[in-house]
């Protein structure tokens, strides 16, 4: 578990912001009919553009720069050439590196009409991530940070938790210590400490939680087919209230100004 200097910090905001920039750069560009290749060709181009890398392209072997996930996919979707239609929900990961630090962030975007059930499920995802940032300050818990998002999400609002897959220590290196589960107990696991650096995202499932595996070894699914959605931010633990890195105010921003897109829930 790497706690960062504040020069450090202040590297990986850097790297942090241009995963946001990026997001703006896929919430102008959505609409029916535009495939997730499209979108990561565009990322991986603006992200170059900004003199850093793509951190998933060959990351354990992944092959593609982005991991684009629709609908029943929960995360690590491939990007392929199926044109996006009305009512599909996109959860659009990124990760760059940056002078050596990675930023790893991702965000759910709804294209055109849905239910009310389906933006009722990604508000309640997006608010389940602030709750679990307002409890990552210094001497709280892991722990404290996912029984808040659990407890928002299955005690309140009955959704899925899924147990897989857990958020994770950020710097040098994609994944550090420690492991961010989106479920368990306050005051459980490892104590916090200023300026540790963490990729909180929780992966909620409207029905079951329980997920499988493509064939293809990463894109995961969920059992019943029903919808799940996947935000993620990348903050700095601090004495009384956590530093958000990445930026979604910039991103429902472009979301806003897309009339394909679906901001009804906020
Ligand atoms: N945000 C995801 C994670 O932290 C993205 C990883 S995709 C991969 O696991 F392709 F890089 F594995
Ligand atoms: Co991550």
């Amino acid at each position: 578990m790497f706690c960062k200097t504040e020069s450090e910090v202040k590297l990986m905001q850097q790297a942090a912001l241009l995963v946001s920039q990026t997001l703006v750069e896929v919430a102008k560009m959505l609409k029916p009919g535009v495939s997730t290749l499209q979108i990561d060709a565009l990322c991986n181009q603006f992200i170059r553009d900004n003199k850093a890398v793509p951190s998933f392209y060959q990351y354990r072997g992944y092959p593609h720069n982005i991991c684009a996930s629709v609908n029943d996919v929960v995360v690590h979707g491939f990007p392929n050439d199926i044109p996006l239609q009305q009512g599909d929900v996109v959860s659009i990961d990124i990760g760059v590196i940056l002078q050596g630090w990675h930023g790893d962030h991702a965000y759910t975007f709804i294209i055109g009409d849905t239910s009310a059930e389906i933006l009722q499920l990604v508000k309640v995802t997006k608010e389940s991530l602030y709750l679990g940032i307002e409890k990552a300050f210094v001497n709280n818990r892991v722990g404290d940070i996912s029984f808040a998002i659990q407890d928002y999400v299955e005690r309140k609002h009955r959704y899925g938790v899924v147990r897989e897959l857990v958020g994770h220590g950020l710097g040098k290196e994609l994944h550090e210590d420690p492991q961010v589960p989106n479920y368990g107990k306050r005051g459980a696991g490892p104590k916090l400490r200023e300026n540790l650096i963490l990729a909180i995202e929780p992966m909620i499932t409207l029905g079951s939680r329980e997920i499988y595996t493509d064939e293809d070894g990463w894109t995961v699914r969920t059992r019943d087919g029903k919808v799940a959605v996947h935000f993620e931010h990348d903050i700095c633990v601090k004495r009384n209230k956590a530093l958000i890195l990445s930026d979604y105010s910039i991103i429902e921003a472009a979301e806003k100004a897309n009339p394909h897109l679906n901001s009804a829930y906020y």
